[in-house]
Parts: structure tokens; sequence; C-alpha cells
């Protein structure tokens, strides 16, 4: 068994929703602030509970019915931000959806970004954790509320909203479907990336790359099934956002050890770590290294080449990585 530092530090997390990352006493204490039924989403120790994957989808929105203004996402944000910067995350990109922003109108959408950007900012002053926003539209809503999610995210297009991704079902629709969208994101200057290759398979990854244009992948772990499609991703220098934990909590693998991440690796893809929904999912980033290490001896000094892999796949600018750079060398030396 490998033993990394328990300090390990300097984490870069390039896939975390931010409403999947509120902790459940926070979504039950605003419901109740408000006197909002949420429905019977909690288990008996005041974990969400869900059966599957579709499960956890209607948990995940039925999270959502409380967080109704651009306040409750401030509060929001600075409670993940408090969470991961606990777990030494030290940049973070979030999706962020205008969907439970604003239901998608442009005014009310602006609102909500300027309150979690005032947050964002709040967490980088006292708490040292760099965040950036991906926005993304929900693949089961449907592909014309995506193309209204994508003209928000075109109107704040910028040096904080700095992607555009889709997650939800990916069983709903087919994701050429949603090509308008992605189109318009990315004249809007906006990187792109698309969850495919966890409930789809290897065709959903294809569908990603050749139909979106995507350069990053959300998670894309199925592609393992199609070694050809390994070897073109590769060429290709796209990078997978891989979630291990969600993969098995949501029961994709078995355990940590039947995960293709190292597989991937050792073919030469270019791997980051993230969580997904932590604590949907019962993780945090520390215990995803940790669990790391034990299966694949991960150690200090592959963690450290992981980090700065996964901050040149981020999306922000030049300025904002050559920092983050410094505070990885400073972190791993
Ligand atoms: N939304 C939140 N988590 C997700 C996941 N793992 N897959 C697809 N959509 C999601
Ligand atoms: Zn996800």
């Amino acid at each position: 068994m490998t033993r990394i530092s328990s300090t390990n530090p300097a984490k870069i997390e390039l896939h975390l929703h931010l409403e999947g990352a509120a902790p459940p006493a926070f979504i039950r204490g605003l419901a109740k602030e408000k006197h909002i039924d949420i429905g019977g989403i909690f288990d008996e120790d005041g974990n969400y509970k869900f059966t599957d994957f579709w499960d956890f989808l209607r948990v995940y929105e039925a999270a959502t019915l409380p967080l109704k203004s651009p306040q409750d996402f401030h509060r929001l944000t600075l409670a993940v931000l408090e969470e991961s910067a606990r777990n030494g995350v030290v940049y973070t990109e979030a999706f962020i959806s205008p969907d439970f922003c604003g239901g998608r109108d442009i005014g009310a959408w602006k609102e909500y970004l300027h309150a979690i950007r005032e947050a964002a900012d709040i967490a980088q002053a006292q708490m040292g954790i760099t965040l950036r926003g991906i926005v993304t539209p929900i693949r089961h809503f449907g592909a014309a509320k995506a193309r209204e999610t994508a003209r928000c995210a075109a109107e704040t297009a910028g040096d904080w909203v700095v992607g555009f991704g889709i997650g939800g079902d990916e069983k709903s629709g087919h994701l050429s479907d949603f090509k308008w969208s992605f189109e318009c994101a990315r004249e809007a200057g906006l990187r792109l990336t698309a969850h495919a290759g966890e409930w789809g398979g290897p065709e959903s990854v294809r569908s990603a790359i050749n139909d979106l244009n995507v350069e990053r992948l959300g998670h894309g772990v199925r592609a393992i099934e199609d070694l050809a499609l390994v070897d073109e991703i590769v060429e290709k220098g796209i990078v997978l956002e891989v979630c291990p934990g969600s993969n098995v909590a949501l029961g994709l693998y078995p355990g940590i050890r039947q995960h293709p991440i190292n597989a991937l690796h050792e073919r030469g893809v270019k791997v980051t770590v993230s969580t997904d929904d932590p604590p949907f999912f019962h993780t945090t980033m520390q215990k995803e290294y940790e669990n790391l290490a034990d299966a694949f001896d991960w150690d200090d000094g592959f963690f450290a080449q992981l980090a700065k892999a996964s901050l040149d796949a981020a999306f922000c600018d030049a300025d904002t990585k050559a920092r983050l750079q410094k505070t990885l060398e400073q972190a791993h030396a």
C-alpha cells in the first residue's frame, strides 16, 4: 500500500457540480428556513438517499428547490469552497446552470452569477481557493432549453465564465442535438467539455468529440471499451475529467480497483481527478487521492504531476495558470 502525505497539498479539480456539492445539512437548513417541502431525499443519517443514477438525478433536482435567489447561491458557493479548501483544493472549475439560476433568463442569470462571483472573491481572499465557472445545460431538459442556456453563457463569457459543458441524463436524446449550443458557446470564446462515456458507451464519447468538438470529456471512462477510441483520445490530447468515487458510488464499477483510470493513464490518456458531487457520493478530493494511492500505488510524486497536468488542462487564462503554477511548485517542493 502506498502512503501519501496526509496533508497532500494543492489539488486542482476540474469537474464539480455546484449544486451537487451542496452539503445536505445546508440544503435541509435552507428548506426549513423557507418552509419548502423537498420530499424524502435524505436517509436517517441525514445524507442524500438514492437508488441509482436516474434516482440520483431526481434527488439532485429536488435538492435544488430551496436554492431560489442569488443570495442562496452566494451562501452555497461559500459553503462548497470552504469544504474544497479544507481538502487542499486550490483551483476548482464548477458547473453552474442557468436552469437553476433564474430559469435561463439572461438578466436573472447575471444577478446569480454576480452573487456567485462575490462569494468566490471572498473565498479567494480568505481561503486561497480560486473558482471558475463552466456553464452547463441539463441534457434531459432538452435542446431548446440548452440553446437558451448557451445564450446566457455567451453573454457572460470572459475571464470567469470560461467553459461550456453538458450534464444530466446521458441516455436522453443525442449529443448531436446540442451542436448549435456548443457552437454558440465556442464562438463566444468558451472552452468545451461534455459528459460522455459515463452511462453511454464509446459511441457517446465519439459523438462528444466529433459532433461537439470538445477538448475535455466529463468522465469519458467507458472509452476503455474501444481501444482505437482510446488511441484517438491520446492522439488528440483530449483530457478526461475522471471522478472515480462517483463512478463507484453509482455502480458503474464494483470498486476502485476495477476502475479504468489507471489503465487509461498507462495507455497515455491525460487523466485528471475530481469528485463530481462529493456529498452525494460520500467523497472528497482527499479521499479520492487516498483511494487511488491505495488501489494503484500512486504516490506524492505522481499526484504532483497529476496536479500540474490538471492545471494545464484548466480553462482559465494564462495569468491565473502562472499564479497557480507557483502555488503548486511551493506546495509540492
Ligand atoms: N449531474 C451531476 N452529476 C452528474 C453526473 N455524474 N452525470 C451526469 N450529470 C450529472
Ligand atoms: Zn458530472
